[in-house]
């Protein structure tokens, strides 16, 4: 694989649990300041979708690696369309079934080291936002901005279920409660890289914070940064 090794690109890197609206809010940022993006889930969520179409045991942790390893993707910057293999996958890819096994496949560090060149070489000028769960302790430890984006558990699924309930997906909120609450235990006490933020990540709760206010701040930093 060819990797770039243009690693003086600034890289804004936004972690958090899902819900948290950290998807909005960097592929809102990545577009105002003209940057590339990473959604680096989408590549746990790619590696899953491989395994489950190729038959491959999401058990097998050695199998599963060497598929991330040569994962054949292309993404369209211009519609947000994801091809595997040539294939459009851009809706299978947010199924809760892709989903679910996104977050066994991700708890394997041999996944997360065959991910990690691939992610690394996003990393290039005029600069990258980058969207996940270790950007700021593992992929770009030296990252120019490090934000953790959170908020309560209950707010977050509040904003999951709204959401389902508007793509006419039949559920409760306490059903999508206890899957938060278990998805949240899961990411944060696996070994490898758990879901915690960077020791020099500003850490922003949007529990009761529009997606302009964090915008806002986000933008703030940047300034006192001098990248915008
Ligand atoms: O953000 P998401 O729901 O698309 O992520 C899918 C799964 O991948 C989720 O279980 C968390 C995991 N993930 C991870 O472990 N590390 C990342 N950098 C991004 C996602």
């Amino acid at each position: 694989m060819t990797v770039f090794k243009d690693q003086t690109a600034p890289v804004l890197t936004i972690d958090g649990p899902s819900g948290s609206g950290k998807g909005t809010v960097s592929t809102m940022l990545a577009r105002e300041l003209g940057w590339h993006f990473l959604d680096s889930g989408a590549l746990y969520r790619l590696t899953a979708l491989c395994a489950l179409n190729h038959g491959i045991d999401l058990d097998q942790d050695a199998d599963v690696a060497v598929l991330a390893e040569h994962l054949d993707i292309r993404f369209d910057v211009d519609n947000g369309s994801v091809f595997l293999e040539g294939d459009d996958v851009t809706r299978e890819l947010r199924t809760e079934k892709t989903g679910e096994a996104a977050s066994r496949v991700a708890a394997y560090p041999a996944v997360r080291q065959a991910l990690l060149a691939r992610q690394r070489a996003f990393r290039v000028e005029p600069g990258l936002v980058a969207d996940g769960r270790d950007m700021g302790t593992v992929v770009f430890p030296d990252a120019t901005l490090k934000v953790f984006l959170t908020a309560s558990s209950e707010e977050r699924a509040r904003r999951r279920y709204e959401q389902l309930k508007g793509s006419g997906v039949a559920t409760s909120y306490d059903e999508v409660l206890s899957e938060v609450m278990a998805r949240d235990e899961r990411d944060s006490s696996r070994a490898a890289s758990p879901l915690v933020p960077a020791e020099d990540a500003r850490i922003l709760d949007s529990t009761h914070l529009t997606v302009e206010e964090v915008l806002e701040t986000i933008r703030a930093d940047l300034g006192k940064l001098s990248l915008r």
